[in-house]
């Protein structure tokens, strides 16, 4: 039995420099405790650049002395390849073409291209110096597509899996992407390549038939004589984990503390990171129409809204920086009053038992993405709610609609939905929302994280089985 190597752009820590010296902390990623039961385990290791641009050899070192214990290998990126690769084709070409944003937001520069492909070649050498021919390797997301085609020229047998964390576009637009038969030829590197949704899929094959072309039947494709499989594995949460948080005194102390500010009103919670598909200027929109046409829940309502600081040297994350801030301070600057505040925004990371604390005691989450590929804070939410009571409001663009069909399901473009969907969320009789919680409850922890892992994994081994099948017919 060979080795597992997992690979994806950022490592699953946090580095923190002091005066030279770099302190690593743990992530609370879904990715990282997904994938923690397999990367620790004897022999198995992460690669992935540890989220630091580090120049001086000897701090690489100590960063990498550091990694080695925890069953990590880094991958260090000089600063033109995080302009270039991480915020230039990563961040300006796919993510907003994948978001269907390829219009407004995306420029295709020669450079950004030469970069991605050669910072996928900086990770596959390091992939070389750790994989050997009966190991099995996972690489994951938009910022690795090259890869898995890169390491199959090299060990033509390995096995390998790779995840689209982010959804797949329609043929329509991924086609706009100069280099888009490349990108389809790095992704059919793989064995088997999975998404969150089946419409993802279809998406996928739909590309690989009309731009490769290649031959597709049902969810394989034929590829140099190799069968690749793309398949849907919705991806799920550590649902204990966030249901025993609730159980913390930590987070029962700052439970009771939210409950005492917002004691007088409905607490409706929104939290993400500061991202376009995320569609967080729609959902102020639709809180402000709540406001203005509504006026009885003037006083009754607040909205508590994280935004958590991502990508923001990116000009258009910049831009929704300012455009957020400017909604935020108008709304509040229109409708409160001495003792009611409207919205309480904060722009920070929060501490997981903060999240904790909020997701327990908001009385309504407000989950509507312009497009997402699953969106896990719905279902952390959910989750979190071990009492059965609260309402989720979720976009029927994000992937976990299929799967949480007892939300309220809106389209994030219509306004007056979301803001109905609000008064609907608020005024919800308890029996009504224990019946929808308890049902989305089942749902999250039926398809949990470590289901999925296990699937995907199965999935791995039964195309390698099937492979082999069809090469001694
Ligand atoms: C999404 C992507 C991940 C990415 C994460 C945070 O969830 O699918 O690949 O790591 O956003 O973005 P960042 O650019 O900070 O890594």
């Amino acid at each position: 039995m060979g080795k597992t190597i997992i690979i994806s752009n950022r490592l699953p820590v946090k580095v923190k420099e002091n005066n030279g010296n770099y302190e690593l902390s743990a992530s609370e990623g879904g990715l990282a405790t997904g994938l923690g039961t397999i990367y620790k385990q004897d022999g198995n290791i992460w690669i992935g650049w540890p989220g630091v641009t580090v120049d001086e050899p000897a701090h690489q070192e100590q960063i990498a002395n550091k990694l080695h214990d925890l069953s990590l290998v880094p991958v260090y990126l000089t600063q033109e390849e995080y302009n270039e690769y991480y915020e230039g084709f990563s961040n300006t070409v796919l993510w907003p073409v994948f978001h269907y944003y390829a219009s407004t937001y995306t420029t295709y520069k020669p450079s950004n291209w030469d970069y991605y492909r050669s910072v996928n070649h900086k990770f596959r050498d390091v992939v070389l110096e750790h994989a050997q021919p009966g190991d099995t390797i996972w690489i994951h997301d938009y910022q690795l597509l090259l890869l898995p085609a890169l390491i199959r020229q090299q060990l033509p047998d390995v096995t390998i899996g790779f995840f689209l964390h982010i959804p797949f576009p329609s043929q329509e637009m991924f086609r706009l992407i100069p280099w888009r038969m490349e990108l389809l030829k790095g992704m059919l590197g793989a064995d088997l390549v999975g998404f969150h949704t089946f419409d993802d899929v279809r998406h996928f094959l739909s590309s690989v038939s009309r731009i490769m072309p290649m031959q597709v039947s049902s969810n394989t494709i034929t590829c140099d004589e190799r069968i690749v499989v793309a398949e849907a594995y919705p991806m799920g949460i550590d649902e204990q984990k966030y249901a025993s948080l609730t159980q913390e005194p930590e987070v029962q102390h700052q439970a009771e503390q939210i409950k005492l500010v917002f004691k007088d009103v409905n607490l409706i919670l929104s939290i993400d990171r500061l991202d376009y598909s995320k569609g967080i200027l729609h959902r102020l929109q639709a809180f402000e129409l709540l406001l203005k046409e509504n006026p009885e829940y003037v006083g009754k309502v607040a909205l508590y809204m994280v935004v958590v600081p991502s990508r923001d040297q990116v000009p258009q994350y910049m831009e929704l920086h300012n455009q957020i801030d400017k909604k935020v301070g108008n709304i509040n600057a229109m409708y409160r009053t001495m003792d009611w505040t409207p919205i309480h925004y904060y722009y920070r990371s929060v501490p997981i038992e903060t999240l904790s604390a909020l997701y327990s005691t908001a009385d309504v989450a407000l989950v509507t993405p312009m497009r997402d590929g699953m969106n896990l804070v719905c279902k952390e939410y959910v989750a979190s709610r071990t009492n059965n009571d609260g309402v989720l409001i979720l976009s029927e663009m994000a992937g976990a609609s299929r799967e949480l069909i007892d939300a309220l399901i809106v389209n994030p473009n219509n306004v007056i939905q979301v803001r109905d969907a609000i008064i609907q969320a608020v005024n919800m009789p308890l029996q009504e929302q224990q019946t929808r919680m308890k049902q989305l409850r089942h749902a999250v922890s039926k398809f949990n994280i470590s289901h999925w892992v296990n699937l995907f994994m199965s999935g791995l081994s039964e195309t390698k089985f099937l492979q082999r099948a069809m090469q001694t017919r």
